[in-house]
C-alpha cells in the first residue's frame, strides 16, 4: 500500500514511543473515521479463513500480539486492519508507570525492536472499565478479544497468583480468552515464573478465576529445553487451553548487539530463534492443546509457515511498525489453510 510508504517516514521521524502514543490517540479520538478508512482500504478475511482455537471462532489465524495496545485504546479498530483477534495488555493489578524513558527502540536496519517497557498500563481495573464502554456503546468487535494479564512490579513473586487472580477476576466475562504473561523480560523475577513448580502455584490460585473462559500461558523464547518442557506440562496437566510461544529475547543475534541497549528484542531478528522453540513447543505439546506462533512473523510466508508447522494461529507486533497494518491485508489475500 502507497500510503504506508508516506506515513512511514513521518512516524518515524518522531522517537519511536512518541510515534505509538501519538497513534493510539489519534485511533481513540477517531475510531469511526478511522474504521470507516481502514475498511476501505484493508482486505479482511473470508469467511473460510476463520479458525477455531480452544472453542473461541477467530476470524482468521492473524492476529495481533499482546503489548501493542497494552490498555485497550485501539479495540474498536483492529478488526478492520483485517486481524482474525486482538490480545490486549499486558495489564496489571495495579496501574504502573513502568520504567524510565527512553524504553523503546527502533533497529532499522535488521527490522527489529528493543523494548524494557516494564508493563506501562493503567491497570486492569480501567481496562474492565473500558471494556464495559465499548461494549455499552456499540463499539466491541465481532472478533476475539483477549486480556494478557501480568503481575504488577510492586507485588512480591510470592504473592503473583493473586496478582494475576485480581485482574483475572476483574474481566472474566467480558473478555474471550486470557493470557498469562510470564515472559517479558523487563519485570525483575518475572521469568522466575516460567519454572514449572512455581506456574503450578501461581495457576492454582489464578485459573478458577477465569472459570470457563480458555486461558493461554505464553513463554519466553530464552528457555531451555528441559525447563520448557517441565512447565509446559505441568500448564496442560493444570487445565490451560494453549500456549503462546513466543516473548521477545533477551539474546541479541548477530548485527544487533551493536544497539547496547538493554531489553527485549522481537521483529526480524527474532524470527530464527522464535521458529526454533515454536517447533520444539508444537514437538511437546504434540496437538494436546493449540499453540499459537509468534515472533519476527513479517510476511504472509512466514505466516503460512509457523501455520503449516502446527500452529492453530500466529500473531505479530513489530511487523506493523515496519510494513504497516496493510501487511494484514496481504496475509489475508494470500494465506491458506
Ligand atoms: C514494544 C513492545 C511491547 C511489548 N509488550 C508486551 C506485553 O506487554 N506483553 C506481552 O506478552 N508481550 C509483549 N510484547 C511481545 C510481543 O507480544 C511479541 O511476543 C514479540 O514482540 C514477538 O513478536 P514480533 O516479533 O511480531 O513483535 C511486546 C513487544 C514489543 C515490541
Amino acid at each position: 500500500m502507497n500510503l504506508w510508504n508516506l506515513m512511514r517516514p513521518l512516524l518515524f521521524k518522531m522517537d519511536a514511543e512518541q510515534a505509538h502514543r501519538w497513534t493510539l490517540e489519534k485511533i481513540d479520538d477517531y475510531p469511526d473515521l478511522i474504521n470507516n478508512f481502514l475498511r476501505i482500504t484493508s482486505y479482511l478475511p473470508t469467511p473460510d479463513q476463520a479458525v477455531e482455537v480452544a472453542g473461541l471462532r477467530f476470524a482468521s489465524p492473524i492476529g495481533l500480539a499482546a503489548g501493542l495496545d497494552k490498555d485497550g485504546e485501539g479495540i474498536p479498530v483492529w478488526e478492520s486492519v483485517g486481524f482474525g483477534f486482538v490480545e490486549v495488555g499486558t495489564v496489571t493489578a495495579h496501574p504502573q508507570q513502568g520504567n524510565p524513558q527512553p524504553r523503546l527502540f527502533r533497529l532499522a536496519d535488521e527490522e527489529g525492536i528493543i523494548n524494557r517497557m516494564g508493563f506501562n498500563n493503567l491497570g486492569s481495573e480501567a481496562l474492565m472499565h473500558r471494556i464495559i464502554a465499548l461494549r455499552e456503546l456499540n463499539m466491541w468487535p465481532s472478533i476475539p478479544v483477549g486480556a494478557n494479564v501480568g503481575k504488577s512490579k510492586i507485588t512480591p513473586l510470592e504473592d503473583a497468583g493473586n496478582d494475576y487472580r485480581t485482574s483475572i477476576s476483574r474481566l472474566q466475562g467480558l473478555v474471550d480468552y486470557f493470557t498469562v504473561n510470564v515472559s517479558s523480560p523487563n519485570t525483575p523475577g518475572l521469568r522466575d515464573l516460567q519454572s514449572a513448580e512455581n506456574l503450578k502455584k501461581l495457576l492454582d490460585v489464578a485459573l478458577p478465576a477465569a472459570e470457563n473462559t480458555p486461558v493461554f500461558v505464553k513463554f519466553a523464547p530464552d528457555m531451555n529445553a528441559n525447563d520448557l518442557q517441565e512447565a509446559i506440562d505441568a500448564v496442560i496437566e493444570m487445565g490451560v487451553s494453549g500456549i503462546i510461544g513466543t516473548n521477545t529475547t533477551n539474546s541479541r543475534p548477530f548485527g544487533t548487539d551493536r544497539y547496547g541497549e538493554t531489553g527485549g528484542l522481537s521483529g526480524d531478528p527474532l524470527w530464527s530463534l522464535a521458529r526454533e522453540q515454536i517447533q520444539y513447543i508444537l514437538q511437546v505439546v504434540d496437538g494436546r492443546v493449540p499453540v499459537i506462533g509468534v515472533g519476527g512473523v513479517n510476511s504472509p510466508e512466514r505466516a503460512q509457515t509457523l501455520l503449516n508447522m502446527g500452529c492453530a494461529a500466529v500473531q505479530l507486533y513489530s511487523a506493523l511498525i515496519y510494513k504497516g497494518p496493510w501487511l494484514i491485508s496481504e496475509m489475508n489475500r494470500q494465506i491458506k489453510r
